[in-house]
């Protein structure tokens, strides 16, 4: 039910509507930028923030919550794990079974790689499955890889790794070809050529969909190609930590299966860490899109077994979380709303920004209306927020456009007795998705530690400091891709010595020599409010 205050401020939204059809808002500077990111994006609060003690990447800044797991031991020191009994012995060990360590397992079958795949839950439980806006490919006759280049290296503040950016722009073309070719139901023309709309930052229309189930069509499409190929996917299997071989390279992980915690040993000549995002860590309270599952289990293993981390303190809050009702707080409200025409709108009923500034820009904005300014909405959970108003898109495009374009939107609303057609809908940043993380070269393998690969959004350099929408979804296809076609070639080269954990112990001796005793174990595996039943 929408509160009184709410409808009150509705009446405004609507009152403006027609002065504000047509009249698009200036875009910021890029000084009024910066000075709104420093003073408003969560990414500046320093209370929200901790310095890594131990590690490769001692001394830079991380989220309070990640930094609590990376400076906690392993679930495993002191446990007895007999590393002689081998449960699976295969060439290429994917973890995770999102798009990314899909695409990873396909290509490395195709390339005739023994692989499996390992994941806490089930293959699709992940944040691929949950995306919804798009996927971005420069495949139109007025677009290119260099302009996408551009608007991406703008957008993430000039600090993506060249030589990972223009492999994600270069290839992107050719990703969505293959996912065309596996089955992906794109939206089209009827005379064949793809809808392309903007999102937030891009300079040309690039943004292929399938409606706003974008990523569970591509993740649907991808499960069904491991199945089809018969590649072994072991569930509700947990990796839980590297192990490395005498020579230092990594040769594989204790798992853990989640429902007996009985620990099982695949030994591999390379392993791809495919874990996925952190969500599910809440940094600085925030609610999240994510799945169950993101809680930075691969980030975790990897810098344990020495694998440095690239830009851990920089976060993506998707603007436009929802905020009302609390049965769907946090979850994502996809940016093809505002791609195709609903504006932001404060309690007044003013566009306060252009709607399609870059998430970063676009949440600092949100957060400044919602505080600063004291223009946001009052929601009955004692947040605030602001609207999104939705009925502009179907005066722009016409009837039944948000039901065609953006269906899974409509359906959430409705659950709540929401119209989107006719009601705008309330919003707020939520956690979306974390800009750092593994820091890997443009082959795919970690820096630091050899046969290890990682892909997707455990990765960390590909966007810089801030991702462009429909950039994720295409990332996890073209490193998975790659990463499964380097592992599967590395794999024919590697003789692995005897198997060791001994970097666990290491890590302890680290630990203790630093006083640092934070109690607990990781990675975590499950969000920390996870119900274990026995
Ligand atoms: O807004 C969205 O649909 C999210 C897309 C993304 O994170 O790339």
């Amino acid at each position: 039910m929408l509160t009184p205050e709410m409808l009150e401020s509705i009446k405004k939204v609507e009152a403006t509507r027609a002065a504000r059809m047509g009249v698009e808002p200036r875009r910021m500077t890029a000084d009024e930028k910066d000075a709104l990111l420093r003073e408003f994006h969560p990414d500046y609060r320093d209370a929200g923030f901790a310095e890594i003690k131990i590690g490769p990447n001692k001394g830079e800044k991380v989220p309070l919550e990640l930094g609590n797991l990376l400076h906690s031991n392993s679930r495993l020191l002191g446990k007895d794990i007999d590393l002689d009994k081998i449960d699976y012995d295969v060439d290429v060990l994917v973890i995770g079974a999102g798009g990314a360590g899909s695409s990873a397992a396909i290509e490395a079958h195709e390339a005739g790689a023994n692989v499996m795949i390992v994941t806490k839950l089930r293959i699709g439980d992940a944040n691929t499955m949950m995306a919804e806006g798009g996927i971005q490919a420069a495949d139109k006759p007025n677009d290119s890889p260099v302009q996408h280049y551009i608007d991406a290296f703008g957008g993430g503040h000039f600090a993506a790794r060249p030589e990972l950016l223009r492999r994600l722009v270069m290839e992107a073309p050719d990703a969505i070809n293959w996912l065309g070719d596996l089955g992906v139901m794109f939206d089209k023309q009827a005379d064949g050529t793809m809808v392309t709309t903007h999102g937030g930052g891009t300079s040309r229309k690039r943004m292929h969909a399938c409606k706003d189930y974008t990523g569970a069509e591509i993740m649907r499409t991808l499960r069904d190609e491991v199945i089809n190929r018969g590649i072994p996917v072991v569930e509700f299997t947990s990796a839980v930590e590297l192990i490395k071989d005498e020579n230092g390279r990594v040769a594989g992980a204790v798992l853990q299966n989640m429902e007996t915690e009985d620990y099982l040993i695949a030994r591999a000549k390379t392993v791809v860490i495919a874990t996925g995002g952190a969500g599910r860590l809440h940094y600085q309270g925030f609610p999240t899109s994510n799945h169950y599952g993101a809680t930075a289990d691969g980030l975790v293993m990897g810098y344990r077994a020495g694998a440095p981390l690239l830009y851990q303190d920089t976060i993506q809050y998707h603007p436009t979380g929802a905020a009302f009702p609390s049965q769907i707080f946090g979850a994502l409200v996809t940016e093809k709303v505002r791609s195709i025409g609903a504006m932001l709108v404060n309690v007044e009923g003013e566009a306060f920004m252009h709607p399609l500034e870059t998430r970063d820009v676009s949440a600092a904005s949100i957060i400044r209306e919602c505080t600063a300014r004291g223009k946001g909405v009052p929601t009955p959970g004692g947040g605030t927020g602001v609207w999104l108003d939705t009925p502009m898109i179907e005066m722009i495009h016409g009837e039944g456009t948000i039901e065609k374009r953006i269906p899974a939107m409509m359906r959430m609303y409705m659950n709540y007795g929401i119209d989107m057609r006719t009601t705008p809908i309330l919003i707020y940043p939520t956690l979306h998705y974390q800009n750092g993380g593994l820091e890997i070269g443009g082959d795919g393998f970690t820096k630091a530690i050899d046969n290890l690969l990682v892909a997707g959004e455990a990765v960390g350099g590909i966007h810089g400091r801030n991702r462009l929408m429909g950039n994720s979804l295409l990332d996890i296809i073209v490193f998975g891709r790659n990463a499964g076609k380097a592992a599967a070639a590395r794999a024919k080269e590697i003789e692995l010595g005897k198997l060791t954990l001994a970097h666990i112990e290491e890590y302890a001796k680290t630990l203790a020599d630093a006083g640092l005793n934070t109690g607990d174990v990781s990675p975590l595996l499950l969000p920390r409010y996870a119900r274990h039943e026995r």
